[in-house]
């Protein structure tokens, strides 16, 4: 089976949150099962520089449409043995501009990336670049891919084109692409007929097109594959999810186990594993607290944040409830994160009010972060939402314990501590968006860590053992393709359904 996938973010190339890390991952896992997956991407100019020595020139095409003939160079590189093209086309790839821009110039750019994307596997399809290339299944992710699907569905009759399926995992429900209209209009992309798009006043909205027209379709959770059929979580499109409720499910995230293994991280400075991290790791704790120039003390239970600074993330709530935390106990506060000007400043304050005890890092760094998982003892994550949330995820395989809300993959990953005789749990969790909840719930943590070590240690060595592979979730993925292949074998898409929303 081939299947491209087609994202705008893939780690290490370009990588603003999970859906980086899942593109960097999930391919290649995909792969040792022996399927045959490329990634397709935008070449963002920055990316051009960073990676010039690894790119190789493949080939050239004009790709037409209504507003002009456009020059179209794929670039191409292998990494960890998957093939990866680059897509780039002035205005749009490979001048200015890293991942996410302007949100009038993203829609333009990504509408022209989904259509040149069609051109582009046409040319692969012809050989192109060495052997011709076609895929069975189009992986695309998020509302910067989800027109394909639908310009997938126009090509259903094309030679070729009849039997290609297509596979939309929605990351973020409330980025989606919205009205979108004068862009379709401009590339010359035909009217969006789906009589559910059209009922639910959908037709101009790039996500809720993909939704419509995807054959089958994921979240990257269980739980928040329920959630998103509620307006809390569904953000105006749950209508379209009850519609497509047969053709939906949710596969939660895998991590790649070998990058993120304490035992072998280059970033950190004391490796260390489930055998001896009782002793070894507080010796990240502290190179840390150096690193931070705060006090260094082994007893001080360390809270890290590595986050998105964005509304999703739950950090405006959480603010008042960690200055009690700081204010009432030993506790240090790491803080790294970049986004939203108004979030980042409120989290700065904490720093002027607790200058001695919280450092926070208001930037990107993927090594930071990782001796930030090697360091703390605790890791905060009160998201408001969170389809899966990597960061618990990498927090657990760390040993450092996860404090979460109860949403979404959080939901689905992180059992909570149970202090009486059950002696189970890998975090600690809370259910209520307020600062209330953030206080109490640190506080619970922050007791067990000095007054019951002996069970603190037995949460973290459970985590440490979880496997977060993408071992099963590649197995799920499998069967995905392979049942969108059934709905996509003569192309059409289920038309009917208008008016079953509940
Ligand atoms: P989201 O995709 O919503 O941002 P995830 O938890 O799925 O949330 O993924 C976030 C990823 O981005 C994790 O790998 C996390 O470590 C990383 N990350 C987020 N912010 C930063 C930052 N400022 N510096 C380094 N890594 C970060
Ligand atoms: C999104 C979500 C996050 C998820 C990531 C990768 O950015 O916010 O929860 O883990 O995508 O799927």
């Amino acid at each position: 089976m081939r299947v491209l996938f087609i994202s705008a973010e893939m780690a290490p190339f370009a990588k603003t949150g999970g859906l980086g890390d899942v593109v960097g991952s999930l391919p290649r896992a995909l792969r040792d099962k022996g399927i045959d997956v490329r990634v397709l991407m935008p070449l963002y100019g920055p990316v051009k520089s960073l990676f010039h020595d690894q790119l190789d020139y493949a080939f050239w095409h004009p790709f037409h449409r209504r507003s002009g003939t456009a020059d179209v160079y794929i670039h191409v590189t292998e990494q960890d043995g998957v093939p990866v093209y680059f897509l780039e086309s002035w205005p749009f790839f490979g001048a200015g501009g890293y991942v996410y821009t302007d949100v009038n110039w993203d829609r333009e750019r990504f509408v022209f990336f989904s259509q040149a994307v069609m051109s582009t596997i046409r040319e692969l399809g012809q050989g192109a670049h060495g052997d011709p290339w076609f895929p069975d299944v189009l992986h695309v992710h998020d509302w910067h891919t989800a027109l394909v699907p639908f310009l997938l569905h126009e090509s259903r009759f094309s030679p070729g084109w009849e039997d290609v399926a297509s596979v939309l995992t929605i990351h973020n429900m409330a980025y989606q692409g919205w009205e979108a209209g004068g862009y379709l209009w401009m590339g010359g992309v035909p009217g969006r007929h789906h009589p559910d798009l059209v009922y639910q006043e959908k037709t101009d909205n790039l996500l809720g097109i993909g939704i419509a027209y995807a054959h089958k379709l994921n979240t990257v959770s269980p739980r928040h594959a329920t959630e998103l059929h509620y307006p809390r979580f569904g953000e105006g499109l749950e209508g379209l999810i009850w519609v497509r409720d047969p053709d939906f499910v949710g596969i939660l995230n895998g991590i790649d186990m070998q990058r993120l293994d304490p035992a072998t991280d280059p970033h950190i400075a004391h490796p260390y594993d489930v055998t001896n991290f009782r002793t070894e790791r507080v010796k990240n704790k502290l190179a840390l607290q150096v690193e931070l120039s705060l006090e260094q003390n082994a007893g001080a239970p360390l809270i890290g944040i590595v986050s998105r600074m964005v509304e999703q993330k739950g950090m405006d709530f959480t603010v008042p409830g960690l200055r009690r935390v700081l204010a009432e106990t030993n506790a240090q506060l790491v803080v790294l994160g970049t986004g939203d000007p108004a979030i980042e400043q409120h989290m700065r304050t904490i720093e002027w009010d607790f200058g001695w005890k919280a450092r926070v890092i208001v930037g990107y760094s993927g090594p930071l972060a990782q001796r930030i998982y090697a360091g703390a003892d605790l890791m905060l994550v009160p998201s408001r939402y969170e389809p899966c949330g990597l960061t618990q995820l990498v927090a657990m395989r760390y040993g450092a314990l996860p404090v979460v809300r109860e949403t979404g993959g959080l939901a689905d990953t992180v059992v909570n501590y149970d202090n009486g005789a059950a002696d189970e749990g890998t975090g600690f969790v809370f259910q209520w968006e307020e600062s209330g909840a953030v206080y109490g719930t640190l506080r619970w943590a922050i007791n067990t860590y000095h007054q019951r070590r002996a069970v603190f240690e037995r949460m973290q060595q459970r985590s440490m053992r979880i496997d977060w592979s993408w071992d099963r979730p590649t197995g799920q993925y499998i069967s995905l393709y392979d049942s969108a292949l059934q709905r996509g074998r003569r192309g059409l898409v289920n038309l009917t359904s208008l008016g079953k929303v509940p």
